[in-house]
């Protein structure tokens, strides 16, 4: 209590002034300055407050925001219980090494254990989901040292560092040659089916054929097979239940680990804590981040007891035990539960469903609409019959979307560029999630009549 009246009377006011103040000439210096990398870019929208499903720009203006701010936001933005519980956690300490034990640490290890399905139980973080998927990567390579690759799917994400690039959608040369290698294989994209079958009837060729890719391996067995439960940045692609007990005997069949990407899909995005649970299907290591910090930068990954662990040193990094995101991931937990935002979820995904298929039954373009919970992605195309993928059109429909006060996320940089994503925090309200669909409606007016002009 003492430290918080210490820091308490020291006069921070520039701060507010930064925000109030904003002088032009500076930002744009700034922005030559900023050698970003990044992607998202080209929306240009400046955030200057965020509050639940809700963010401000520079004139003030408000957008109700349908991204989660890349999943990271389920509880919402600033969720008070988060921010008081970081503001206790700032009374003690910000940051000790890994190799100091913590309460926080400790008692959010426990808590996941608890949490997640199956007998995953064994708990490691990351500040970084990439770096956690990396850590992921080292736990198979421990567990199966002498094999090299990796099976992925199509359209797989699971970030940009060097390693995790080569699991990832193709675009990383030249940065190949740093990293390791994967196999890819078709994904269960029903919509879209790679061997042009239809499910049921196709009785999940695509999984059989996985076990043909890695019968003919040329360097033996994979290490494990790597994919997101739904893929997000590849397109919002679900598969049929099935196929997920299917891939967890393939794995067994072929004795090989199974790793879930949860990164985007836990912590009751899918109105469950993990989209394990929801395909009742539990992988030998699950990786999970972003929504888990409440707003503050946390990953990490479960194993079961079965799967070898690290070596000491395998898998340290500054900042990986940050106590005060763990304060924050511990208030998160809390929240999801109190305010019963999983059951939320699966609400909202009714109202959203419900109201996508009465648009489906009116615009040509709304191909597929699919995935569980806050988790949905709505494929447009420009024909029902030939499924052209309406990639610029997408595009169009996230920048009016924005002039209307909604952000949208857009697929655009994997799978065919055209999914419009519904994938607000869980706080949305009623009110918000109306308007949402309200303006999801005027853009789709607005892109299909454009669409229909002749050029
Ligand atoms: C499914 C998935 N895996 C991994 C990552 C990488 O996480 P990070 O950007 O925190 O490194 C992301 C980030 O978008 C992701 O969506």
């Amino acid at each position: 209590m003492q430290f918080q009246q210490e820091f308490e009377e020291v006069d921070a006011s520039w701060v507010r002034r930064m925000y109030e103040q904003v002088d032009e000439e500076e930002l744009a210096a700034g922005r030559r300055a900023l050698l970003s990398g990044s992607v998202g870019g080209e929306l240009p929208l400046m955030v200057m407050k965020a509050r639940g499903a809700s963010l401000w720009d520079k004139e003030g203006r408000e957008y109700i925001d349908c991204t989660s701010q890349a999943w990271t936001l389920n509880v919402g933005a600033c969720h008070p219980k988060v921010m008081a519980a970081v503001r206790e956690q700032l009374s003690y300490f910000t940051h000790v090494r890994t190799s100091f034990e913590t309460v926080p640490k400790l008692l959010l290890a426990k808590r996941l254990a608890e949490l997640a399905p199956g007998d995953l139980e064994r708990v490691t973080f990351s500040l970084h989901g990439s770096s956690a998927i990396e850590g992921a990567m080292k736990l198979a390579l421990r567990h199966y040292p002498d094999r090299r690759f990796f099976l992925v799917p199509w359209d797989n994400f699971n970030g940009r560092t060097l390693a995790t690039m080569s699991l990832s959608y193709p675009h990383p040369w030249p940065f190949l040659q740093y990293s390791g290698y994967s196999v890819r294989v078709p994904q269960g994209y029903c919509y879209r089916c790679a061997y042009e079958l239809s499910y049921p009837s196709c009785e999940l060729f695509c999984v059989k054929m996985m076990g043909k890719f890695i019968e003919n391996a040329i360097d033996g067995k994979p290490v494990a097979f790597i994919m997101e439960p739904i893929q997000g940045s590849g397109g919002m692609i679900d598969f049929p239940k099935p196929y997920y007990q299917a891939v967890r005997e393939l794995c067994n069949k072929y004795d090989m680990l199974l790793i879930f990407d949860e990164m985007q899909t836990g912590f009751g995005r899918c109105g469950t804590m993990f989209a394990s649970e929801l395909y009742e299907t539990v992988p030998d290591i699950l990786v999970f981040g972003k929504a888990i910090g409440g707003g503050f930068p946390l990953a990490g990954s479960i194993s079961r007891p079965h799967v070898a662990g690290f070596k000491p040193a395998d898998h340290s990094f500054t900042f990986a035990h940050f106590p005060v995101s763990m304060v924050a991931a511990l208030a998160t937990l809390r929240v999801l539960e109190e305010e019963k935002l999983l059951e939320r979820a699966q609400e909202l995904n009714r109202f959203f469903r419900a109201r996508l298929a009465e648009l489906q039954d009116r615009y040509e373009m709304i191909g597929d609409v699919r995935g569980p919970g806050l988790m949905i992605g709505v494929e447009l195309v420009r024909s029902r019959k030939t499924k052209e993928p309406a990639r610029e059109e997408s595009y169009q429909f996230e920048k009016e979307a924005l002039k209307r006060g909604v952000l949208f996320g857009t697929a655009k940089y994997a799978g065919m560029g055209n999914v419009v994503k519904i994938k607000p925090p869980l706080v949305i309200t009623d009110a918000q999630a109306e308007r949402v669909m309200e303006v999801f409606e005027e853009v789709l007016e607005v892109v299909s009549c454009r669409q229909a002009q002749p050029a």
